[in-house]
């Protein structure tokens, strides 16, 4: 029996392609060669997540632009007209602002992986840097697009973030003007974040996903024992503790997927404002330099940062404070000396230390969701010393902690 004429063409074409272009060899490489820890679990979804939540930002995004105008006239009107008269243009919508609110959800988890199995630690610092730099591009995408739909909020939260750096003594003036290309936040500084967030901040965060994820294949994953599987190998040279990505972790991944998507999708239409934590309420009106909402406030995913800043009095030291409480996570390889990885054999010390990190974060979040007061001012810089203790103590503590013995292989 020969082979049917369709798989005779299948494999002829692949050959073709396979003489002029590595597409087996990636896939090999990359997929079904690839050896990952048996015992991936729960943590380990998120990267992948994160990939899917990308796709879905950047096709909506483009399909967004083919009825958006950047103009200070016509933008507000063009995201209404999106929502009203473009079919499933409201979904579209949905699932970009719904979209960036799971990146960011999706992306913590991710991190917080890394702080769990330290993940970060060597030989993988460089997939932690470079994801630092992803989540940089994370955080300036989002502060770029929330001034597009020329809302209210979207002019003043802008405003607001710009004139931080005039804090800066001799030229942050002058800085604050080049940002914005104008005196103040005009139809200028609308069009010029509209071509940085649909083109030059899109470009980067591709390139540094390609990065992240060709330092991550180089070296291999961690995983929750924080065991190295390419210490242990049979004789063709397979990790003994590792099983090929393609099918099964992709196989898993699928399922992360699908249960991702019945819970995004709910939100995006159930709930798509979150009563006011994704889309915020004064972004239903028109951006109006004469009329400053009562409460600024940016969306919940910078709300930690925006709490450190407004803890401390002194606006340049509250500028320098907010911008070192994410630095710190840039050094995390290197502050932290526990030759152990995972949490699991870790020290109760890290334990602690890690709940209290987790616990400052989120008050802080809830802290600059909310309208100052003296009394929450006072919790506000109570909460960021024990934020910026978590980093700066690491070297302390980390040192004399009291570890398990790490087993030789994965366990069960
Ligand atoms: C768009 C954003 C991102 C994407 C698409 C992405 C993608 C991925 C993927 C697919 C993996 C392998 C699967 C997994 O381990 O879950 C991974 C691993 C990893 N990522 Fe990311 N990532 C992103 C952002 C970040 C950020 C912000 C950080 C931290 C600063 C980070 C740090 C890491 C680390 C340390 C690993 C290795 C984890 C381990 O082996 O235990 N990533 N990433």
């Amino acid at each position: 029996m020969g082979m049917s004429w369709a798989t005779r063409a299948l494999t002829g074409s692949l050959k073709w392609i396979d003489d002029r272009f590595p597409l087996t060899k990636l896939w090999n490489e990359h997929l079904a060669e690839y050896y990952a820890p048996k015992n991936f679990n729960f943590w380990y979804y998120f990267g992948s997540l994160a990939l899917v939540v990308l796709a879905n930002q950047i096709i909506t995004g483009i399909w967004l632009t083919m009825s958006y105008t950047p103009t200070a006239e016509g933008a507000f009107d063009s995201v209404e007209y999106i929502m009203r008269d473009v079919p499933y243009g409201w979904l579209i919508r949905y699932l970009h602002s719904t979209g960036a609110s799971f990146f960011f959800i999706v992306v913590y988890l991710h991190m917080f992986r890394g702080l769990l199995y330290g993940s970060y630690k060597k030989p993988r610092e460089l997939i932690w840097l470079l994801g630092m730099l992803i989540f940089l591009c994370l955080m300036a995408e989002a502060f770029l697009g929330y001034l597009l739909p020329w809302g209210n909020m979207s002019f003043w939260g802008a405003q607001v973030i710009t004139s931080l750096f005039g804090a800066i003594p001799y030229f942050g003036e002058g800085l604050v003007e080049w940002l914005r290309g104008d005196y103040n936040i005009t139809g200028v500084t609308l069009n010029r974040f509209f071509a940085l967030h649909v083109v030059f901040v899109p470009l980067l965060f591709i390139g540094l996903v390609i990065f992240h994820i060709m330092a991550l294949h180089e070296v291999g994953s961690n995983n929750p024992d924080g065991v190295e599987i390419k210490k242990h190998k049979d004789k063709n040279g397979r990790p003994l503790d590792g099983i090929p990505f393609q099918p099964y972790y992709t196989v898993k991944d699928m399922f992360g997927v699908a249960v991702f998507l019945l819970i995004f999708c709910a939100v995006v239409f159930f709930a798509p404002d979150m009563g006011g934590y994704f889309l915020e309420h004064p972004n239903f009106e028109p951006a109006d330099p004469l009329k400053t909402p009562t409460h600024i406030a940016p969306v919940w995913y910078m709300t930690p940062y925006y709490a450190i800043l407004r803890a401390i009095p002194n606006k340049l030291l509250g500028v320098i404070a907010m911008f070192s409480s994410i630095a710190f996570f840039f050094l995390l390889p290197w502050l932290d000396r526990c030759p152990v990885k995972s949490i699991r054999y870790r020290g109760d010390i890290y334990k602690i230390a890690l709940s209290l990190f987790v616990i400052s974060f989120l008050v802080l979040g809830y802290l600059g969701s909310v309208p100052p007061s003296p009394i929450l001012t006072i919790v506000a810089q109570f909460s960021s010393l024990v934020y910026f203790s978590f980093f700066l103590l690491m070297p302390f503590y980390t040192r004399s902690e009291k570890t398990k013995p790490v087993p030789e292989r994965i366990r069960g």
